[in-house]
């Protein structure tokens, strides 16, 4: 499958536009004049510490420059708010120090931002290898935590474009209460055997917008936590990778919702999962509506539609049900092969029955071993239309 991520004219008029929108010209703070150097083995923390302070503090918009070569960087918090909007561009590498950084969360964190494009068509290297065998929080309670690529923490109105991330030692990106961010044309890649290098995770943060992008990881392609409304998904190359994950959620009291959210013309290939919704049981309450995947294609994808309220990956589940209530979602025109026999699993708890599932043109064959698809529910209310392989089994 060949992708191409060339910067559209369009959007470099759009870039110019924003940058100058209110001031002739922004400034441009370029780390070099900071006493950074691309050389891969000095550290330029402070070289960017320095020319984000100068830009955030100047008046008026501005752009932080890191030209081409290869700039070795320690973890890194940058916090508004700033006067302007400003932008990174991004030409050369960001790359992170090899060693695993046990017990620090981030690798780059934006925070209190209001206005910030991060763009260039550079890369971040999180130089993750070396700390993957330490990621083991699913069998160890007092693991330490490993940085996350970029966090963004209440960050408004951003656009994230023409990006890639490689190996990250954990997250790609992270977004925590924010608003209205745009990612596009961002390529995130880590290899098979990184564990819980998710593409993009949010929580409480509205108005997402993902698209034309691909994500090639080890878990998760996209995550959404409590909390995430209007999100909005289209164009993903998703796989290798656990697919798109809603959840897991009911873990703790008084999660935010998760609402709106549209997935489309987006293709999974050789993922775990598709499209999946996760929560724990036993749970707290919790609320998950207006869900809609529509126009996706999976190639052998072990679960291409899940809806799993018995989520337990650490230990056995319990016999308590899950108490997040499901409601309103859409399946629409998902064709394409599962690699095992139950293509479309709507395991729903007996506590709270998921009602308006709705299951539109379903067309999805086994590969491999040649048995016949078929469908799982439990405690599963709601409708079929069209065409519908394999047999529907949602109760009225
Ligand atoms: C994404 O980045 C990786 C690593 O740089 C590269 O191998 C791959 O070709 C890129 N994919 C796309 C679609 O640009
Ligand atoms: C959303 O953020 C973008 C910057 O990425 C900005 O151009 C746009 O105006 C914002 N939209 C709203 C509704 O504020
Ligand atoms: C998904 O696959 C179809 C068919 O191969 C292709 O036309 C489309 O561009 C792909 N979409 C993405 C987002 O990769």
């Amino acid at each position: 499958m060949e992708r191409r991520f060339a910067i559209p004219a369009l959007s470099l008029l759009m870039l110019m536009s924003a940058l100058t929108s209110n001031q002739a010209q922004a400034r441009v703070f370029d780390i070099n004049d900071f006493g950074a150097v691309g050389d891969g083995k000095t550290d330029n923390s402070k070289a960017l510490s320095d020319a984000w302070n100068g830009a955030c503090h100047s008046e008026g918009n501005s752009v932080i420059l890191i030209p081409s070569g290869t700039y070795l960087l320690g973890p890194l918090r940058l916090i508004g708010p700033c006067n302007g909007r400003i932008a990174f561009q991004i030409k050369g590498s960001l790359k992170a120090f090899d060693s695993p950084q046990l017990g620090i969360d981030h690798w780059i964190t934006f925070r209190y931002i209001d206005g910030l494009l991060i763009t260039g068509g550079g890369l971040l290297d999180g130089q993750g290898s070396a700390s993957w065998q330490h990621n083991d929080c699913q069998k160890n309670k007092d693991c330490q935590e490993l940085p996350v690529t970029m966090r963004f923490d209440f960050v408004s109105n951003a656009w994230i474009h023409h990006v890639t991330s490689l190996n990250s030692k954990n997250f790609h990106f992270n977004l925590f209460s924010c608003q209205n961010i745009t990612f596009e044309q961002v390529n995130i890649t880590a290899p098979g055997e990184s564990p819980n290098t998710d593409g993009i995770h949010m929580a409480l943060s509205t108005n997402i917008f993902i698209q034309d992008s691909a994500i090639a990881t080890r878990d998760d392609c996209i995550s959404l936590g409590p909390g995430s409304e209007n999100i909005h998904i289209t164009g993903i190359a998703c796989g290798p990778g656990h697919g798109i994950s809603i959840g897991s959620l009911g873990g703790s009291p008084n999660e935010q919702p998760v609402t709106k959210v549209f997935l489309r013309n987006s293709n999974f290939t050789g993922t775990m999962n598709a499209m999946r919704i996760k929560t724990k049981a036993p749970s707290y309450q919790g609320v998950v509506s207006d869900i809609t995947f529509q126009d996706i294609i999976v190639e052998h994808v072990d679960n291409p539609i899940i809806i799993d309220q018995q989520y337990c990956p650490s230990k056995k589940c319990s016999p308590q049900s899950s108490q997040v209530k499901i409601s309103n979602v859409k399946f629409i025109n998902i064709r394409g092969t599962s690699s095992s026999l139950v293509a479309v699993n709507i395991n729903c708890s007996p506590a709270v029955p998921c009602t308006g599932i709705e299951l539109r043109d379903i067309n999805l064959e086994c590969d491999g071993s040649g048995g016949k698809a078929s469908s799982a529910c439990a405690n599963a209310k709601g409708a079929a239309y069209g065409t519908q392989n394999p047999p529907p089994c949602l109760e009225k």
